[in-house]
Order: structure tokens, then sequence, then C-alpha cells
């Protein structure tokens, strides 16, 4: 009996929590009781036991025939003893310099497995340059990063670890050390991959955690399923206007063989346009690549320098690669801000603000953007329809966010004066209405 009223309390706890985690991100309510302001880990681990995540199998919602071919590499097959080893390595400080900051720091269960600031904090309170996307369905993409230097999770998986302001260890083998005094990693690792703690097991294992991370069962997928009554009539106008009106689908492609909403492409949307000379930093970012670049190089000189705001071009030097980032996904988009690459969209409306304006104008501007005079109800529209997109299981979060939101743009909306001011006359305005433009 007082067993099970304990099990209930805790429940509870989880629950409440999670409804308020998503306010948090925006009014920094939510429990932060960790270091470098995370949720303690042991309650990230309850909250995510209440997420019933799936194991081995092939996710719902997701092809099985591309899971097994694309998504699972063959040389690491997902086992229950890999999830497991990983999910411990997820949440373990141990693994950085100073024992304060794991993966789950900066990718946060009860922060939409991102930390809710606009760039992350590392050892010792060092500050990125860019801000920690989700790890919700990154098993999806085919390159990790912003600027896709990743070519998988698994690689992906190992770079934080030893980059200096991250979780800072000084090489792969100081990682594997720091852990392999604890008789449980040798045992685990041993049923995992039948080796003693390495570094590219580390790797593997964390990246099999991550596979166990899908979300994509939301409102929206309901709708398509033929639920009319999934979502709300602005949602659905929403839906036609990021298909037609507002350019949304180009890039964001969204439908069942592509379920994140990215095109998996880089593009420049004029996020990391603001005082920069784009031409001056590709000049200054040839010469650091000059003195060679390592995997491990360009992840320093994409979060310690001013290079990161080249993005893509870093890792290409093509030139209309300059300021071109990752076509985020927009699933769970709701419970995940701040917004872009540095985090500079608080809201989702400010998102709209900024692509309703054409972006800021730049010489490698993409030409899929441009102004697209949508009314406050058809922006209003539009992000009814990007808060469909959350997965079930987030529901109460998503919802508080969405109030948040509201509410901060009711006040604040810093790109729309801006907007108003950027909007330009289209030639084929002209030419429709005369001198003048629409009116
Ligand atoms: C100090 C904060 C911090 C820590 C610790 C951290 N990350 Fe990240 N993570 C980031 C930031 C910032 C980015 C984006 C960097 C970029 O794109 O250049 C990122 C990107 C990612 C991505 C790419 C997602 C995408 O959409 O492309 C994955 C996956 C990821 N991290 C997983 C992990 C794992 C696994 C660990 C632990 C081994 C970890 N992170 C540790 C901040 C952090
Ligand atoms: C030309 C391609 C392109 C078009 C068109 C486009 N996007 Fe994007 N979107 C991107 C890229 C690239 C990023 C990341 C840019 C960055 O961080 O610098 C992005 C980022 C976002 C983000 C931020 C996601 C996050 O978690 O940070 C949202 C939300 C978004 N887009 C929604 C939309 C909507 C809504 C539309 C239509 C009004 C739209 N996009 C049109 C390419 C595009």
């Amino acid at each position: 009996m007082s067993k099970n009223s304990g099990v209930r309390r805790r429940g509870a706890a989880t629950l409440s929590c999670l409804a308020m985690a998503a306010a948090c991100s925006l009014s920094a309510a939510a429990p932060r009781t960790g270091p470098h302001g995370a949720m303690d880990m042991k309650e990230q681990q309850r909250l995510l036991d209440t997420l019933h995540i799936d194991g081995t199998g092939v996710p719902r919602d997701v092809d099985p025939v591309a899971w097994r071919t694309i998504y699972v590499p063959r040389d690491n097959s997902l086992t229950p003893a890999r999830i497991a080893l990983g999910r411990k390595l997820y949440f373990d400080p141990r693994l950085s310099r100073d024992g304060t900051v794991a993966c789950a720091t900066c990718h946060d269960v009860s922060r939409g497995f991102s930390d809710s600031r606009p760039v992350s904090e590392g050892i010792g309170g060092h500050l990125g340059a860019r801000r920690a996307p989700t790890t919700l369905n990154a098993a999806l993409f085919e390159t990790l990063f912003w600027d896709g230097r990743a070519p998988s999770l698994e690689e992906q998986a190992k770079l934080p670890i030893v980059n200096p302001i991250e979780m800072g260890q000084p090489n792969g083998a100081a990682a594997a050390a720091a852990i392999a005094g604890d008789p449980s990693y040798q045992s685990l690792f041993r049923k995992a991959y039948g080796h003693a703690p390495n570094y590219d097991d580390i790797g593997r294992a964390i990246a099999s955690f991550e596979r166990t991370l899908i979300f994509l069962d939301s409102p929206f997928d309901r709708f398509l399923a033929g639920d009319t009554h999934a979502i709300s009539a602005a949602a659905k106008r929403g839906w036609a206007l990021f298909n037609g009106k507002a350019r949304c689908a180009s890039c964001h492609q969204l439908n069942p063989s592509n379920p994140l909403g990215t095109d998996n492409r880089f593009h420049n949307i004029g996020v990391s346009a603001h005082d920069k000379n784009f031409e001056a930093l590709a000049r200054k970012g040839l010469a650091a690549l000059g003195e060679g670049s390592n995997v491990q190089a360009l992840d320093r000189l994409a979060l310690t320098t001013d290079l990161s705001e080249l993005g893509r071009f870093m890792i290409t030097r093509n030139r209309a690669d300059i300021g071109a980032f990752k076509t985020e996904q927009l699933r769970n988009v709701g419970i995940t801000g701040p917004y872009m690459h540095d985090g500079s969209m608080q809201t989702l409306w400010d998102v709209m603000d900024h692509y309703n304006k054409g972006g800021e104008t730049n010489a490698y501007l993409d030409g899929g953007i441009e102004p697209l005079d949508l009314s406050e109800d058809e922006i209003n529209d539009v992000v009814a329809f990007l808060f469909t997109l959350t997965d079930e299981r987030f529901a109460k979060q998503n919802e508080a966010a969405y109030r948040a939101q509201k509410a901060r743009a009711a006040k604040s909306r810093p790109f729309r004066d801006d907007a108003l001011a950027h909007r330009q006359v289209l030639p084929f305005e002209t030419r429709v209405m005369g001198p003048g433009g629409l009116k």
C-alpha cells in the first residue's frame, strides 16, 4: 500500500514537471537543480521512464526497410545491452573532464532534449557559439550538426567529449579512462561490444541509445491519417499556407517519407547575416583550414570561434555555402526553442517574422527566401500548425510552451517592426499593380 502510493506520488510529480518544463524553457522556471542549470540526472531518467520509449524494435512510425538498411548501421545493430550502456553514458557527467557535464546537461529530457538556451554552456561555464539542437529524432538525419560535419550518430557522439568547452577531455583515451574504474562499466561494455571500455564504443553505445529517441507521434500525423478533428481549423489553414503562400515546404518537406520536415540540405536563410562581413570572414576561415582540419579541429572552430557563422562553408569550402546551415527538423519544434543555430529567435512568431520579411539580405541568401507578405492571421495559423508537430507524449509541455510563447510574442516581436521596414515591393507586384506595389 505505502509502496503503491509512493509510486503514484512520483508519477504525479513527474507529470507536473513535464507540464512545467516548456513554460520554463521561456521563463526559466523549470527545476534547474543540476550543474549548469540542467535538471538533476536521476530526475531526468525518471522522466525518461514515463515516456515509454521503444526498445530494439523498429520504431512504430518509421519505414522498417529504411530503418534496417539506412538508419541503423550494419556494424552497430541495436541490442538491449548497447542501448542500456548508451543510456548510462548519456546521463553520466564523469565522461567530462571536471565531472559536471553529461550529454543530458545540454540535451535535457525536461527541455525537449535540448537546453532552452541560445547557446550551450559546457565545463567551466564556457559558452559555445551555437545552440544545442534536440537529440529527439536525430537518428533520422542524413548528417549531424548545424553544418553537417558528422556523418553518423557514432562519430557525432565522440566529439563533444573532447571539445575543450563542452566536456573537455584531452583525448578519447582519457574519456575511456574516466569511466573504466567503474566495474559496472567493465561488464556493460563487455556485454555490449566484447571489449573493455574504449572511445569508439562509447560513441557507438550512445548512438544506440539515441536511436530509441524517435518521437513522431503527433496530432498532425493523426490528421494526415484521416482524423479531421486531430488539429484545429487554424492549424489546417497553417498547413495549407506552409505548402503554399509561405513556401516553407520548399525546404521543410513534410510527408510520410520525409517525417522530419527537412531536406537534409544547407541554406543561408539570413540568420547569421547581421553585421557580418562574410568576405573577410571566409578569407579568415580558409586560412584557418589551411593549417589542417581534422574533424576535431573543425569541431573546435565551429564552437569556439567567430568562424562558426560561416556554417557549411567550413566543411565544403564552397562559396555557395557561406552562412548556410542545415534545415532543422520541425518535429517537436514547439518545445525545443529558442530557435535557429544561434538561438537568436525566442518564439515561433519571431521565426515567422524573419521569414515574412525575406530573411536578412546578404550576398549568399538562398534563392528560396523572399518576402512573403503574410498577414498577422496567417502568421498565427502557421504557428498553430507548427505546434501540432509535437509528439503526444509531450502534449502538456507543448501546450504550456504555446501559451508562454504567445504571451511573450504579445509583448515582444523584435523582428516584426524590422519586417515592416524591410518590406520591399517585388518586381511582380510592380508589374501587376503599377509603381508602389500592393497597398
Ligand atoms: C555543452 C553542451 C553540449 C554537450 C555536453 C553535448 N552537446 Fe550535443 N550539441 C550541442 C551543441 C551546441 C550542438 C550543435 C553544434 C553544432 O552544430 O556545431 C550539439 C549537437 C548535437 C547533435 C546533432 C543534432 C542535429 O540535429 O544535428 C547530437 C546528436 C548531439 N549533440 C548529441 C550529443 C551527445 C550524444 C552528447 C554527449 C556525448 C552531447 N551531444 C553533448 C551541445 C552539447
Ligand atoms: C530556403 C530554405 C528554407 C525555407 C524556404 C524555410 N526554411 Fe525554415 N529553416 C531553414 C534552415 C536552413 C534553417 C536553419 C537556419 C539557421 O539556423 O541558420 C531553418 C530553421 C527553421 C526553424 C528553426 C528550427 C529550430 O529548431 O531552430 C523553424 C521553426 C523553421 N525553419 C520554420 C520554417 C517555416 C515555418 C518556413 C516557412 C515560412 C520555413 N522554415 C521556410 C530552411 C528553410
